[in-house]
């Protein structure tokens, strides 16, 4: 019966090795990443993953979350997949901005970042087809390409125009010295036609403030942000850009929150801002109420509960919104303890007003997806599970034919010694 045992732990061993291999990827913890939600995946990218001597070491590890089904984090582990191999050419960065644009909404923009000794003014914007898998260098027909910044949202109108405004950059200042300086210039780049454009706002310099665009009016709603001159952005008095007249407004708000930067916001199918983290001033500190949301036909601010999950992430996290589900991703936890960069990402229930709840448990509901239907389902072979249960039932089946060959020849060798035994006179 030896044989039999050696043949179990074969197919045991061969299973494991299966398993070994199929393991979700695990990305590092990080901070100033981006995030972008397209069909089913949250395509994730680059960021800082490490200070050494006060200097950020970042990566361009690209990644995505597959949203494609429920799954439960206390027991799963997150479905991730590893595409770092196709973003080999987008240097290490952090503080970049995403979007997704294109006819049809199935790539992403990336612009800006800080990457460090591969910063070139002229490439400052790539491409990611999700359906091609395929990063490209944007080449520009017309305008001149804006400065390179970081740390600021990108968001696309409802025609295919990208607009970024502020972010933090080295120039120099009118002492001829070379800091770190807030700009207040509002950069569109027409996607379809290949055009930058680049306006003065007037407004402050800032960075570290959230962009959202309301496909139903045009409109883009900035929120929070910080200049180290003239300290963090007002959030009573919102700075609004007109897409369609480029002109700016200013919008006052009924019950505003703590002001901050480093926040997330994301927009709920009805209307209404929420606001995810965010810290005090420069000394790092998280607001006291993370989670805030603005109604936008009434401007009016409601304020959750006081987060007592101190593990939660309060700033340069990314926040996406599938259905009622926020994913708060990455981000930094705590600045002063070491417990600096998170590597988990923490799912938020939204609910009416600022009400909410931490879940475990992401549900995709097949009559409520109106995104997930949207999907490019061209993916199967990058997906886990499926290449998990592939791969397993394959080993199975593999055991099975092993098994049953092994198991033919013992018979076969059983029954010729019999034989034999038969053949072979007793002494
Ligand atoms: C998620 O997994 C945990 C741990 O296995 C379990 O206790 C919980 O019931 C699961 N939740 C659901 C909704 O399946
Ligand atoms: C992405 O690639 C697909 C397949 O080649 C193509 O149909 C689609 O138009 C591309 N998207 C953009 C925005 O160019
Ligand atoms: C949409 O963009 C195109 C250029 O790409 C422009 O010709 C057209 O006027 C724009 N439409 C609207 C409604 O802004
Ligand atoms: C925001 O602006 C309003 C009106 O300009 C002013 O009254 C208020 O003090 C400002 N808030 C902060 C925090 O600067
Ligand atoms: C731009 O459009 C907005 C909203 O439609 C309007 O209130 C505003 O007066 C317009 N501004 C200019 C300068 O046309
Ligand atoms: C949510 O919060 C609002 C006030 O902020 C409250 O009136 C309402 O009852 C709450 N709803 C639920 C479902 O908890």
């Amino acid at each position: 019966m030896d044989i039999l045992k050696i043949l179990i732990h074969f197919i045991i061993f061969f299973q494991i090795i299966v398993n070994i291999n199929c393991q979700p990827y695990v990305p590092a913890g990080r901070s100033h990443h981006t995030a972008t939600l397209i069909g089913t995946r949250i395509f994730f990218l680059g960021g800082a993953t490490n200070i050494i001597n006060g200097k950020f070491q970042t990566s361009n590890d690209f990644f995505y979350l597959d949203v494609s089904r429920s799954f439960n984090k206390t027991k799963d582990k997150l479905p991730f997949v590893d595409l770092s191999v196709k973003a080999k050419d987008i240097p290490p960065h952090f503080g970049a901005a995403a979007t997704v644009f294109g006819e049809p909404k199935d790539s992403i923009f990336l612009v800006d970042g800080d990457m460090g000794k591969f910063n070139d003014p002229y490439k400052i914007a790539f491409s990611f087809n999700s359906t091609q898998l395929e990063w490209k260098t944007i080449t520009v027909f017309q305008g001149m390409i804006p400065t390179r910044k970081m740390i600021m949202n990108a968001v696309t109108d409802n025609n295919n125009t990208i607009y970024i405004f502020g972010g933090g950059f080295d120039g120099t200042n009118p002492a001829g010295i070379v800091e770190y300086l807030y700009s207040s210039e509002i950069s569109t780049f027409d996607a379809t036609n290949k055009v930058w454009n680049n306006r003065n706002s007037g407004l402050i310099g800032r960075d570290g403030h959230t962009a959202t665009f309301l496909p139903d009016t045009g409109e883009i709603i900035y929120i929070g942000g910080i200049n180290s001159g003239f300290g963090l952005s007002n959030i009573t008095n919102l700075d609004v850009y007109n897409t369609i007249n480029h002109t700016w407004r200013m919008q006052t708000t009924i019950n505003p929150p703590e002001p901050r930067y480093g926040h997330t916001a994301v927009l709920t199918n009805d209307n209404r801002i929420v606001i995810f983290g965010g810290a005090q001033v420069t000394i790092e500190k998280p607001v006291k109420n993370r989670y805030v949301v603005l109604d936008t036909k009434t401007f009016e601010w409601y304020h959750g509960n006081e987060d007592p999950i101190i593990r939660a992430p309060f700033k340069h996290h990314t926040a996406t919104l599938i259905n009622d589900y926020m994913f708060i991703a990455f981000g930094i936890i705590d600045s002063i303890n070491n417990q600096m960069f998170n590597n988990d990402i923490l799912i938020y229930k939204i609910e009416d007003y600022a009400n909410y709840s931490e879940v475990n448990n992401f549900i995709v509901e097949n009559n409520n997806n109106a995104i997930i239907s949207s999907t490019p389902s061209s993916d199967l072979d990058h997906n886990p599970k499926h290449s998990i249960a592939g791969a397993v039932i394959f080993g199975s089946i593999l055991g099975i034919v092993i098994f049953g060959l092994v198991g033919f020849l013992t018979f076969r060798w059983y029954n010729k010694k019999r034989i034999d035994m038969e053949v072979i006179p007793t002494p």
